[in-house]
């Protein structure tokens, strides 16, 4: 089988290439290791910035039948902050005229992953032993089907679109990886219960960080800092509630909605990027090529936003048989990804315990210092608003 692109990785990034290039003219073959049915239940972010809903209403996802993201989502125009046992709103809209979408990373995978089915998107899922090969002369991706068959589809360029945990970019000869790991990670809960306040709440408390999320009126996602190495199967929803709700409690009275927990898990945290980003005929995008800590939800967001660039880039390349154009991705690309991971990593450790640091509680002291000059100065809440609702991509 011969196409002009493959797309290794059929996850939002993965699609919304195929898609773009669709729209291009461009053929492309999705593959996935796994099933439509596994990404649809593996609960993750849910955040999306006016730039990514742009990108779902303004290129063609939805038709006639109404743009899912815009019905279904919520839009927010602003976030808590809460530390010293109170509550302070920043408004985004004030601040900065935008707003961000609360719309679920599951549900951006479904209206993708329909369009290109509307379209007749060649899509693989389920394949297994996926490999690439000579990406320096011309690339070739062999894998085997559910049968056990052996395939190969032959290509001008691959798109890395695997993930956090990339094989595509072990591929990029001579890569440079920068990372910073933190002590700790995420419990992540998904309850049956309703909202317990109208936007989200990122929350600093002595017992280490909190953020009370939403999913439905009657479904919310809720996460709090932990071990690393935590086994979420040693949590009752008795305690995880307790946990929740000491980190949150506070003079004001607040207190969280309960109800049954529905899905619980520990979720990964680091921030990763990896130079350079493309390798001969090997483009990388997406989480393949750099991963944020999940604080302040820029993960799905910075992902799309490469695919909005790489499509653009790609399809000149591919026009004018000079894939050396794709450096532009890279340069464009990369400049957002480091605003990113500062945001990321500031917003992490402005709200997180560290655990056992030298100094006595210099560094407690000195965050709640940060949060109290955020939250009364009009230039540091900006900084904030600028960050959550995203930069602009040129
Ligand atoms: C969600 C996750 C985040 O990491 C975040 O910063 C905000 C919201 C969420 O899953 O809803």
């Amino acid at each position: 089988h011969r196409t002009r692109v493959v797309v290794v990785g059929g996850g939002p990034a993965g699609l919304l290439t195929s898609h773009l290039l669709h729209r291009a003219g461009i053929d492309t073959v999705v593959l996935d290791r796994r099933t439509v049915h596994e990404i649809e239940t593996t609960h993750r972010a849910g955040i999306l910035e006016p730039d990514s809903v742009r990108l779902l209403t303004e290129t063609g996802v939805y038709d006639g039948g109404g743009q899912r993201v815009l019905t279904e989502g919520d839009r927010h125009g602003g976030i808590f902050l809460r530390f010293g046992g109170r509550s302070h709103h920043v408004d985004f809209e004030r601040l900065v005229g935008a707003s961000v979408w609360l719309y679920p990373q599951t549900e951006v995978f479904t209206d993708l992953h329909r369009a290109r089915t509307r379209d007749g998107g060649d899509l693989r899922y389920g394949v297994a032993d996926v490999q690439v090969h000579d990406v320096e002369t011309s690339p070739r991706v062999t894998y085997t089907d559910a049968d056990g068959s052996p395939h190969e589809v032959t290509a001008e360029v691959v798109v890395g679109a695997d993930g956090s945990r990339s094989a595509c970019r072990n591929l990029v000869a001579g890569n440079t990886r920068y990372t910073r790991e933190y002590p700790f990670a995420w419990f992540g809960i998904l309850c049956e219960a309703p909202k317990s306040a109208p936007e989200l709440v990122y929350t600093r408390s002595d017992r280490g960080f909190a953020l009370i999320s939403q999913r439905t009126d009657s479904v919310q996602r809720m996460y709090f800092q932990c071990d690393p190495a935590e086994n979420p199967d040693d949590w009752s929803d008795d305690r995880i509630w307790d946990e929740l709700q000491s980190r949150v409690a506070g003079e004001d009275g607040f207190s969280l909605a309960e109800g049954p927990v529905l899905d619980r898990s520990v979720l990964p945290f680091r921030s990763f990027v990896q130079t350079p980003v493309r390798h001969g005929r090997l483009v990388l995008a997406g989480d393949a090529a750099h991963t944020v800590p999940p604080t302040g939800a820029k993960g799905l967001n910075l992902a799309l936003a490469d695919v909005r660039v790489l499509a653009e880039v790609l399809e000149r390349a591919l026009r004018k048989e000079d894939l050396d154009l794709l450096d532009e991705y890279a340069d464009r690309a990369l400049a957002r990804v480091w605003k990113a991971q500062h945001f990321s990593y500031w917003l992490t450790t402005l709200l997180h315990r560290a655990p056992g640091a030298p100094g006595g509680d210099f560094d407690e002291l000195r965050q709640l210092g940060e949060l109290n000059s955020l939250v009364s100065s009009e230039a540091g809440s900006t900084y904030l608003a600028e960050g959550y609702t995203g930069w602009p991509t040129r």
